[in-house]
């Protein structure tokens, strides 16, 4: 009983502040709604992912918890306060940002992100971990997402805005992870309500990077993979800004499979034209088939390398297994 009072006291606090966040951002006149909507999102938006504002000063929402009849104590186990070692005393958290509320599966308000209205840094701070909020196993947008799995694909980005704007183009199966690069708890939890999952990072090098991570740890849990490829710099959300709702659903009907992404990307990199490149393409690529379990896969892609890059199915088969080896 006492770990349920204490249970809703955390979830009621979180859902309290993310009031307070709300009402600051539509009541008061500030420039966070000016940013939003600069941003490209609507009022429906920002009221249907409870976005807020946190104000300029230190102790606007403790005041107001307190007000609210919740003990200092409780909400500083929330993360919304901090103590103030020196002074004896508190102060928020979170001071001018844009509030986002992370909800659980159930809807309830576990933690926020609140992200900086410049370039200033750190440009998102999260809520601390607690025992009920744990990012490894937390998607920002799943509570929604969840009921919008009716073809059972998944659409996984980096970050609070491409969730929250794709959603606003009508892409409500987009989901994120914190800022963390995606568990095995994250995984199982796509696998739940996803038969496919369609990656879509930012189009730079920490988005490659955490794409190839995300594959090998999708792969343990046998759901399909594809990725999108964004240009250079740019993320989903400034991707659908820019090319509007059209141009996105194209992405994802011509959105690659895993190998094909792979091929991609060893394309990229040893496309030099060099015979040196060359040879390290061939056995890139070599390795990369080697991964395919299905035979008929196999050689499905095998057929297309030999058309599309003139390697040849002997060279590759032989490169894999060896001269030995009889494969035919
Ligand atoms: P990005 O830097 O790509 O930001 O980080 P963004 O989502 O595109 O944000 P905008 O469009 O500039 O507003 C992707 C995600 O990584 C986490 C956040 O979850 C963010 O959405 N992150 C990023 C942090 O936790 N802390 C940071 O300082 C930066
Ligand atoms: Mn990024
Ligand atoms: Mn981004
Ligand atoms: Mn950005
Ligand atoms: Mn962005």
């Amino acid at each position: 009983k006492e770990n349920r009072k204490k249970q809703n006291s955390y979830y009621d606090i979180n859902r309290r502040a993310g009031r307070c966040f709300y009402d600051n951002l539509v009541q008061r006149k500030n420039e966070a709604l000016d940013y939003l909507i600069k941003r490209g999102l609507t009022i429906k938006t920002i009221r249907s992912f409870g976005l807020g504002y946190a104000l300029n000063g230190w102790n606007h929402l403790m005041n107001y918890l307190i007000k609210e009849g919740f003990k200092k104590e409780d909400i500083e186990k929330s993360g919304l306060i901090v103590e103030n070692k020196q002074k004896d005393g508190h102060y928020d958290r979170f001071r001018n940002r844009i509030m986002f509320p992370i909800f659980d599966i159930r809807g309830n308000v576990i933690g926020f992100g609140g992200r900086v209205l410049d370039d200033s840094l750190p440009k998102y701070l999260n809520s601390p971990e607690t025992s009920y909020f744990n990012k490894r196993e937390v998607l920002y947008g799943l509570h929604i997402a969840r009921k919008h799995a009716e073809n059972k694909q998944g659409i996984l980005v980096e970050g609070y805005m491409d969730v929250i704007i794709l959603h606003q183009y009508g892409f409500k199966n987009t989901i994120a992870t914190l800022g963390t690069s995606l568990t095995k708890d994250h995984a199982m939890l796509l696998k739940r309500y996803f038969n496919e999952v369609v990656i879509c990072f930012d189009g730079d090098k920490a988005g490659t990077k955490a794409t190839l991570r995300s594959i090998e740890i999708l792969q343990n849990v046998d759901i399909d993979i594809k990725v999108i490829i964004l240009p250079e710099n740019i993320d989903p959300d400034d991707f659908i800004n820019k090319n509007g709702k059209t141009a996105f659903e194209e992405k994802i009907q011509h959105a690659l499979s895993f190998i094909d992404y792979k091929i991609y990307l060893s394309e990229q990199k040893y496309g030099s034209g060099s015979l040196e490149d060359q040879v390290k393409f061939g056995k890139a690529i070599a390795a990369i088939i080697k991964e395919i379990k299905s035979p008929i896969e196999q050689e499905a892609y095998i057929k297309k390398i030999e058309e599309k890059f003139h390697i040849s199915k002997d060279a590759i088969l032989r490169e894999i297994y060896g001269r030995k080896t009889n494969v035919n």
